[in-house]
């Protein structure tokens, strides 16, 4: 790996004061070219533009994955990054359905590391508070005939992730519009997902809700995900999501939440959940919390679900009555690396 590093370091204090996801880059960049049918040798430099031209593939025909991960602070000012390698299977998975070229774990995951690892006072130290890594592909080649291109660049961004100011939200449940379809590309982390994602949530947010409960694209009867996250319903005391499938994003803290779910002895179901269960456990009292998990936000609670003209509004729950409080935490505890970590999923 070529390391270049920057002359003078841009970092600043005041980079954790921001409030603003994703926007406030650290001081490098890792890039990999794919050319010829191979990957060269990956090179981390100055973090800054890069020149493409217009006719690059992806800007026409979207040939474009994405992964998001993060690191963490503790105290002894020790990193961590959360299962990294989950997220280097599924990069992978996504590249294959778009048929661009997997990434090698020299490029990927020591690229992560070795990018953190130069940039690591970029990681802040706030509970709340990480460092967001953001691997990208999207194809370069110079050509506007509709087929895969033959050539792409691999880039991982460091930027920082503020603490959420956590205000529950409100989530509509989708009827016309969906997010993916059998045979489609919903498991694939792909940049035309969230294309297609932003006008429905738009016309969502016009009548005052803030995201969108994805469901099925044939009959909108069962529900797949939560804006851009995986989605768990509380039924009772039973704990509820949907199966990943070629429809529904294999997330990593999906997976995570699961896991410390069941290991705190609560009754886990990977099932389809219709509309209608969920609307009938809303009459009666028993719908008892939504939460959607993604890496980004960890976990994110709703309190008003949009059933067609009705909103629902949800009874708030105290901290020790929440699935979602409770899981958030012991997720939080273990990158921040507070709590033991059974799993081994700090890298
Ligand atoms: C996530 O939280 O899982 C995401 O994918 C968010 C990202 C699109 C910013």
């Amino acid at each position: 790996m070529i390391i270049e590093k920057i002359a003078e370091s841009n970092f600043n204090d005041s980079v954790f004061d921001s409030k603003v996801f994703g926007k406030n880059f650290s001081d490098h960049m890792l890039i990999a070219h794919y050319k010829d049918g191979k990957w060269d040798e990956p090179k981390i430099m100055p973090y800054g533009p890069i020149s493409v031209t217009p006719a690059a593939m992806s800007f026409h025909y979207g040939q474009t994955i994405f992964e998001g991960m993060k690191a963490y602070k503790n105290e002894d000012e020790e990193v961590f990054i959360f299962r990294p390698e989950k997220n280097f299977e599924r990069f992978n998975k996504s590249a294959v359905r778009l048929n661009m070229p997997e990434v090698p774990a020299e490029i990927f995951l020591d690229g992560v590391k070795a990018i953190v690892d130069l940039d690591r006072q970029w990681v802040p130290k706030d509970y709340g508070t990480s460092l967001y890594l953001r691997p990208v592909m999207f194809a370069t080649e110079e050509a506007v005939s509709a087929r895969s291109s033959n050539e792409y660049i691999f880039c991982i961004l460091l930027a920082f992730a503020p603490s959420y100011y956590e205000k529950p939200l409100s989530v509509k449940i989708a009827d016309f519009y969906s997010r993916a379809a059998q045979g489609g590309v919903g498991s694939a982390k792909c940049g035309g997902n969230y294309a297609a994602s932003f006008f429905p949530t738009s016309e969502a947010q016009k009548d005052g809700y803030d995201q969108v409960i994805w469901t099925d694209s044939i009959e909108h009867k069962f529900i797949e995900e939560a804006g851009t996250m995986n989605v768990m319903v509380r039924i009772g005391n039973k704990l509820l999501t949907a199966p990943t499938s070629e429809r529904i994003l294999n997330g990593v803290t999906r997976d995570s939440v699961l896991a410390l779910a069941k290991d705190s002895g609560i009754d886990v179901e990977i099932r389809p959940i219709s509309v209608e269960e969920m609307y009938e456990a809303y009459k009666s009292g028993e719908l008892k919390e939504v939460f959607g998990c993604g890496t980004a936000v960890v976990v994110s609670t709703y309190n008003a679900i949009g059933f067609g003209d009705e909103r629902a509004e949800l009874a708030p729950l105290s901290d020790e009555e929440s699935f979602a409080t409770q899981l958030k935490k012991k997720l939080k505890d273990i990158q921040y690396g507070i709590a033991e970590d059974p799993y081994g999923w700090r890298v």
